[in-house]
């Protein structure tokens, strides 16, 4: 089952975004925003009635029936996040944006096309996430950044593994927060509320020089997660 959470819990899970993106409208006029991994929709919907043409949110998911228009209206409704005003608005307003795509592969967006990108529970799904770190790198603005959960909370970790991105480097492995340190573009970060991001800042350049050690599927079977495992080109 895919989980539809609303802007609250991404709030406390990747910080204000809404300010993020305010700031960026206040300055350009214009946002343009991506969610990767945006199940039915209704945090894009939150941010978009608040925002109005001034906002323009394109969500990803993998796959078509996660997510479109008339399903996060629906369960927006049904969850009490969605009321008349907001039936009414899309009879005045164009929706949302869906793309249907593997975010671990190519993003299906031109260089530059955002202002700012944000994910979360849907990083440990994508099996190539090194590639997809760069791809956010690649489809950011000059002066866009992006925000996102790679790992689950530690009671989620089932299996034997303490951080589902990973990379050798110098003979040891770390996780991903760990090694960034030394990465221009990236920055490990924690919400007020304890969960861990990675933060990207657009660079000319990927930030990630690295090739694959292994993909291994783990935790629920039904449900798994990929614990992605990379050593660092010399
Ligand atoms: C657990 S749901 C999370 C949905 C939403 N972000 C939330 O927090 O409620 C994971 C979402 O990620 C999407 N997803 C999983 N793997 C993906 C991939 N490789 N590429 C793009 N989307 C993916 C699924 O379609 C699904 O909508």
């Amino acid at each position: 089952m895919v989980r539809n959470r609303t802007y609250e819990e991404l709030a406390r899970r990747l910080g204000p975004v809404e300010t993020i993106i305010a700031d960026i409208i206040e300055r350009n006029g214009t946002a343009s925003v991506l969610e990767i991994g945006a199940g039915s929709g209704i945090i894009m919907h939150q941010l978009h009635l608040k925002f109005a043409d001034a906002l323009e949110i394109y969500g990803l998911n993998r796959q078509f029936h996660h997510g479109n228009h008339q399903l996060s209206m629906e369960e927006g409704v049904e969850f009490g996040t969605f009321d008349e005003r907001a039936v009414r608005f899309y009879e005045a307003h164009r929706t949302p944006m869906y793309l249907c795509a593997d975010a671990g592969a190519s993003l299906p967006f031109a260089d530059g096309s955002f202002d700012f990108a944000y994910s979360q529970a849907t990083i440990p799904f994508v099996r190539d996430k090194a590639n997809l770190t760069n791809e956010v790198n690649r489809i950011l603005r000059p002066g866009g950044s992006a925000r996102i959960q790679v790992n689950l909370p530690p009671k989620f970790m089932l299996g034997d593994t303490d951080s589902l991105f990973k990379i050798e480097a110098g003979g040891n492995v770390c996780s991903i927060e760990a090694f960034v340190d030394t990465v221009d573009g990236l920055t490990a970060m924690t919400s007020e509320a304890g969960v861990q991001y990675l933060e990207v800042d657009k660079r000319p350049q990927n930030p990630l020089n690295v090739a694959p050690v292994s993909f291994e599927y783990v935790g629920d079977p039904e449900c798994p997660y990929i614990e992605s495992i990379y050593r660092l080109i010399a």
